[in-house]
């Protein structure tokens, strides 16, 4: 006997489930969403994206108020940090944002129960909340949107202290002396930033022969010698074999290499799908050999009425592609047509510089044999950039050889994570390179490296280099 019945339940209440949640009961559909934390918004609000940026944020004024702002004539003295008060910022950044998520859950009358849940079957999902009490809901469709946990190595063992996730990073106690990041993706790479701003010696461990894998490879390398100058210890090429506590010391072990000896250990090596413990066994939903859950072109599972959405079924792990996919799931459902262009997703990494890409590599073009010309601009010839100090980066635009249709853009430079939207919004409308090469850009701003860099790409005719 179910306690209450729904037209829709949402497991899981992060970016991709609670705009799920939303869209539902914007269509007119009885919604509910469950969460085993009361506190809404998933990993992205409580130990994601926005306590990062928090951080990513409050180091980088602490470090320009060290670094930098003596280059614009500002003496600054007696600078020092209170971790504690950077930390409860955050906290509050992140109160606000979740408390803001239950708001809207409210205003759009979905029902929130707090607690565990578990499919029992089609339709039916069992709720466990803190002191053990069970309920029951059911609902006609139900969308599972349980997202993804951090993974970890071989020989690694994250003991939720010294060697630790994200998570542990986002609230370390003190500034780490010695800090290893193993990984240099895109968590290694802008909290590894985090703790070098706020002192700490970092060194970055990575297995392949270069940074930020799937980005584009051009990019990839000018971000990397900007890091290296930053103080960023690099090592590539080094494959982690296992970590050991010696009290509070850790030792992180690499093929062929030393022990490195170091305070903390930040793992950064991917995440994996939080698929488990949640009954796709007992319901007979269908997963990869990873975990990732098998859905079809409209996110339905092998199981009728039981849909998945966002890293739980793969692909790029991102808060805006779950929330695409949450909109398209429910739209579908309503409707019988939702759809996510995947090409035009973007992906940004939040270091300082800033890396923004949306479309296809350099390299997956090659790859795939498609005829590209490409354009790039370089930050130092835009008047803005220079004005603020920014001239680190690049702006770079592959487009179709034939038909110039814009392929694919990356961005290495300041705020490349808001220019990238021009370039996402190009490849939605299916634009052309010359479509933005004649398009009027504001000056000054450093939305004209955009341009200059479409005018680069259609016939070499950049004009300010
Ligand atoms: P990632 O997939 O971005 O990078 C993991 C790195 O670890 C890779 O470079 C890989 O080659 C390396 N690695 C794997 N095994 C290794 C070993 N044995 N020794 C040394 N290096 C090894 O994963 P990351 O940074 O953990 O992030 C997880 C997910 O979270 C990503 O998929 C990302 O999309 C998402 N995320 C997105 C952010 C954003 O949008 N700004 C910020 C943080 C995370």
């Amino acid at each position: 006997m179910s306690d209450k019945t729904y037209d829709l339940l949402v497991l899981g209440a992060g970016p991709g489930g609670y705009v799920a949640a939303i869209r539902a009961a914007q269509l007119g559909l009885k919604t509910a969403i469950v969460d085993a934390n009361a506190a809404l918004g998933g990993t992205c609000l409580r130990i994601g994206c926005i306590p990062s940026k928090a951080l990513l944020d409050s180091s980088h004024r602490y470090h320009s108020a060290q670094h930098e702002l003596i280059d614009h004539g500002v003496h600054v003295a007696g600078v020092g940090l209170d971790l504690e008060k950077m930390m409860q910022r955050k906290d509050k950044v992140v109160k606000a944002l979740t408390g803001g998520v239950k708001s809207l859950m409210k205003k759009n009358e979905v029902d929130v129960t707090h607690g565990r849940g578990v499919l029992r079957g089609p339709g039916e999902v069992e709720v466990t909340g803190d002191e053990g009490e069970k309920t029951t809901l059911e609902a006609e469709k139900i969308v599972l949107a349980t997202g993804s946990v951090p993974s970890t190595l071989p020989g690694v063992e994250l003991d939720g202290d010294r060697v630790g996730s994200s998570t542990e990073a986002l609230a370390y106690p003190e500034v780490p002396e010695r800090l290893v990041v193993i990984g240099a993706g895109y968590i290694g790479l802008e909290l590894g930033s985090v703790w070098a701003r706020l002192g700490s010696q970092v060194t970055v461990l990575e297995y392949l022969d270069r940074i930020l894998p799937g980005m584009d490879l051009e990019i990839a390398k000018a971000a990397q010698k900007i890091f290296q100058k930053q103080g960023l210890e690099l090592r590539l090429g080094t494959k982690v074999t296992g970590v050991e506590r010696d009290g509070d010391l850790c030792r992180v072990q690499s093929e062929g290499n030393d022990p490195i000896e170091c305070d903390r250990v930040l793992v950064a090596v991917g995440r994996k799908p939080a698929s488990q413990e949640i009954g796709l066994e007992e319901v007979g939903v269908e997963t990869d050999e990873r975990g990732f859950v098998q859905v079809d072109e409209h996110y339905a599972t092998n199981v009728p009425g039981v849909y998945a959405i966002g890293d739980l079924i793969g692909g790029a792990l991102l808060a805006h592609k779950a929330e695409e996919e949450g909109i398209a799931c429910v739209e579908s459902i309503v409707t019988g047509y939702g759809h996510v262009h995947y090409d035009a997703i973007p992906g940004v990494v939040y270091t300082e510089p800033e890396i923004a890409s949306v479309g296809r590599t350099q390299e997956q073009l090659e790859e795939d044999g498609v005829p590209f010309k490409k354009g790039t601009f370089p930050y130092r010839g835009n008047g803005r950039a220079r004005a603020m100090g920014a001239e680190e980066g690049l702006v770079k635009v592959l487009a179709h050889q034939e038909t110039d249709r814009i392929l694919g853009v990356h961005i290495l430079g300041a705020h490349a994570g808001d220019l990238i939207a021009e370039a996402v919004a190009a490849i939605e409308f299916g634009a052309t390179a010359e479509d933005l090469a004649r398009t009027s850009h504001a000056h000054p701003t450093l939305a004209e490296i955009v341009k200059e860099a479409c005018l680069a790409a259609t016939e070499d005719r950049a004009i300010h280099i």
